[in-house]
């Protein structure tokens, strides 16, 4: 056995346990080296580096932040190791820093590691703090540990490391409106940020429930609005809500403040702050009341959502505005302000004469125009002093301010406009990149907001859109995770909803994607999240939810079902008449061919052991499956099933319209037609709809089906009224069925009417609402 062998052996135990091919397991692909994210080039060497009690730092660089950093690893290195890191010139048993003798790009290091020493080369600060991260994650996880480790071998596997970020903008975002966590917990969160490469910390200091940061000028603020008089209690779709009556806030002192900037930056994180406007203010207008439009007594919200009390654009709303922001600026030295501007509603403003005077005067057609009229004057005061403004993708809406960086969270589309007209975008889109929905579950995860976003799913997230050309791209800066925490009580449920999965967005915004994959990012992300563990942090669970996907051949004119686990380790048994997917039935290899109508049930195994929740579902071989969709209106690309035979794949949506079954719909109507393979004589119609009010969901007002024969005009089928109230509260999936005189059809046509804004009994009133559908069966 070769030594090489042996180091890899001993770096890799973690990935041994499952590689027994006797048992009901896969065998894995190893990865050669453990870093999160993996370095743009590498070679692995023979041989390797011994920390031990002798082993001296040198730092030759020319950059005195370096000093700090090698202090933090020292440190942590004495914890968990008890080896004191001395500083000397030696150039043996050393890790030496030195400036790189040709400028390396942004950020970039090398690292090379050969028995006798350690390396590091980078031509800036960051350069020299990813070298070090990424040295510390060569050495065994428990070097990250917080008490001493007896019996380990500190070693490092020689290497030779050239790497560089692909995107200069890697962020994660924490809420702390509407729940608190101490100063020290952000820094924890800081800390764990620094370790994968991460650079930007976006802090979302102010919310409708609670306003967290001191303003001195303003103290009713830190008074008055970091409080709230309870906190509501379970999900919000739970209905009536109920609420614990617990006065529950805090807020970070300016010196706290001042505190985690020098953390951060120490780090090489820049910390965006965000202060909110128009909307998601309720915390602040309880503290000073004259700032809304109307004379009702605030109050800081206790419950989630959306609210229609907003700031009024008034001049005192613009000098206390400016006042905040005065005092924001000198806490936060960074380029970026976030002004928030995502989910402003805007009755208050049509309602207001002041509004609606200031339109008239500044020739605004509507209130859209008015909220980007409100940001521009923010941006112009930020810019008078030197500062950018970051704004979430709503402010594209009634004209984008002229300098302003776009966080595009309502899927790509607002970040593919503003890249196309020339500004910096930050993709976030809630499809990929929001945290507080389920990574795995939802049954047996703890409640969340909603939604689905499995690990594998930000693995997979592409921040650069086919629709941009090359100079376009250049106007992505990266991307970001969100973590808003209606549903995050605690610190420690922060981070399990934050890791494993930012180990993922790590990579994608580092990594070139022609370097990344799955099977190699696996073993890697098992092996860090054990370091996480030596770190404290309870990680989340990596989803063994089985994927059903159908495929229909045109040719064979065949349907195939293939079904997919995203742990690589894992082995899937199936039925297909009803019975239990124990390891006895069918092992999952390849699609297969569906010849009838059929309960499938399936189930993943690592090492004989069922993981994961059991797939039930039943496939529906109809006439319309295989068919092509025409759509009148574009669905959106938003929820997984985004493709155009979702509705005709012959699967149903389930209870959860996040289950990439449903095909949605925002703000339209739905208006499809379908064309089947061969005219043929069909007598029915049906299809299902969900309605989730919570979640914007609503079920049609009316459904219309029409059909033609060839090249005919279309004639009314029939039609349905749906008398289910909009306002019933839960999940309420609803079958339509129109039936008709049996007769020969070409194509077929659906059109579903529904509220396309939410009612104005809703929470999030006016704002575009959903239509959600899926399956629609004919026969
Ligand atoms: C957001 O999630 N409202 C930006």
């Amino acid at each position: 056995m070769s030594k090489l062998y042996l180091i890899i052996l001993s770096a890799f135990s973690f990935i041994l346990f499952s590689c027994n091919n006797t048992s009901n397991t896969k065998e894995p692909k190893q990865a050669d080296i453990p870093l999160i994210p993996l370095p743009q080039e590498y070679s692995l060497a023979e041989g390797s580096f011994i920390l031990n009690g002798q082993t001296q730092i040198n730092n030759l660089s020319s950059l005195k932040e370096t000093d700090l950093f090698l202090e933090q690893i020292t440190a942590q290195i004495e914890k968990s190791s008890g080896i004191r890191l001395q500083k000397s010139d030696a150039e043996e048993n050393a890790i030496l820093l030195q400036n790189a003798k040709t400028e390396l790009p942004k950020e970039g290091y090398k690292l090379t590691v050969d028995k006798q020493k350690v390396v590091i080369e980078a031509s800036d600060e960051a350069g020299f703090y990813y070298g070090l991260q990424s040295m510390m994650q060569l050495l065994p996880p428990e070097i990250y540990a917080q008490e001493k480790q007896i019996g380990t071998e500190w070693s490092i596997p020689a290497i030779s490391i050239n790497d560089y970020p692909r995107f200069s903008y890697r962020g994660l975002h924490l809420d702390v409106g509407r729940h608190f966590y101490p100063a020290d917990s952000v820094k924890k969160f800081i800390d764990l940020m620094a370790q994968y490469k991460y650079n930007r910390f976006h802090w979302h200091l102010t919310e409708d429930q609670g306003w967290r940061i001191e303003i001195k000028k303003y103290p009713k603020l830190t008074e008055v609005g970091a409080w709230r008089k309870g906190t509501l209690v379970g999900h919000y779709s739970d209905k009536p809500h109920q609420f614990d009556g617990k006065e529950y806030g805090g807020y970070y002192t300016q010196e706290e403040v001042k505190e985690i900037v020098r953390y951060a930056e120490e780090r090489c994180i820049t910390i965006i702050p965000e202060i909110e406007m128009p909307g998601h203010s309720r915390a602040a207008l309880a503290a000073y009341p004259e700032l809304g439009c109307t004379d009702e007594q605030y109050e800081v919200a206790t419950k989630w959502g959306v609210f229609t009390e907003v700031y009024c654009p008034s001049e005192k709303t613009f000098q206390f505005l400016q006042d905040v922001l005065d005092e924001v600026m000198e806490l936060f030295p960074g380029k970026y302000i976030h002004i928030g501007g995502d989910e402003c509603p805007k009755q208050q403003w049509e309602e207001s004469a002041l509004c609606q005077d200031i339109m008239k005067r500044e020739g605004l057609k509507n209130e859209h125009e008015l909220q980007s009229w409100f940001i521009q004057r923010i941006e112009k005061y930020l810019n008078s002093k030197g500062r950018s403004i970051i704004g979430w993708d709503e402010i594209l809406e009634g004209g984008l301010a002229p300098n302003a960086t776009v966080m595009s969270w309502r899927g790509m589309d607002g970040g593919i406009a503003a890249a196309k007209a020339g500004h910096d975008v930050v993709m976030t889109p809630t499809s990929h990149c929001y945290f507080d929905y389920y990574q795995a579950g939802p049954e047996g995860e703890p409640i969340a907001i909603g939604g689905f976003t499995p690990i594998r799913k930000v693995y997979d997230f592409e921040p650069v859109p086919d629709e941009l050309n090359e100079k376009q791209a250049q106007h992505i800066l990266g991307a970001q995770a969100n973590l808003w925490t209606e549903y995050m009580p605690d610190f420690p449920h922060v981070l399990y909803m934050t890791w494993p999965r930012a180990l993922a967005l790590a990579e994608v915004n580092w990594t070139m994607p022609t370097k990344k994959s799955w099977e190699n990012f696996f073993p890697r992300l098992i092996r860090q999240m054990k370091v996480l563990k030596y770190e404290g942090v309870r990680c989340g669970k990596i989803s063994s939810r089985i994927k059903l996907q159908t495929h229909y051949d045109r040719k064979k004119e065949e349907l195939t079902a293939e079904l997919h686990c995203d742990n690589p380790l894992a082995r899937i048994h199936y039925s297909t008449h009803g019975d239990e997917p124990t390891t006895k039935r069918a092992q999952y290899h390849q699609p297969f061919v569906v010849q009838h109508d059929l309960l499938l049930r399936a189930r993943a195994f690592v090492e004989d052991e069922a993981i994961g929740q059991e797939l039930k579902k039943e496939i529906f071989l109809h006439t319309a499956c295989g068919s092509t969709v025409n759509y009148a209106v574009p669905f959106s690309t938003k929820y997984p099933a985004g493709g155009s035979s979702a509705l005709v794949d012959g699967l149903k949506g389930g209870a959860d319209f996040a289950d990439g079954f449903w095909q949605g719909f925002n703000g339209e109507d739905m208006d499809v037609i379908i064309n089947l393979r061969h005219p043929k004589e069909v007598g029915s119609i049906s299809m299902q709809f969900i309605q989730k009010e919570a979640s914007w969901i609503f079920l049609p007002r009316k459904i219309e089906a029409w059909g033609r024969f060839e090249d005919t005009k279309m004639e009314k089928l029939g039609e349905i009224t749906n008398t289910i109230p909009d306002s019933t509260t839960g999940t309420v999936v609803q079958e339509f069925s129109i039936a008709f005189e049996p007769q020969k059809l070409q194509s077929l046509q659906v059109i579903a009417c529904g509220l396309r804004k939410n009612p104005p009994w809703h929470p999030a009133a006016g704002l575009d609402c959903w239509l959600f559908c899926d399956e629609i069966i004919i026969r």
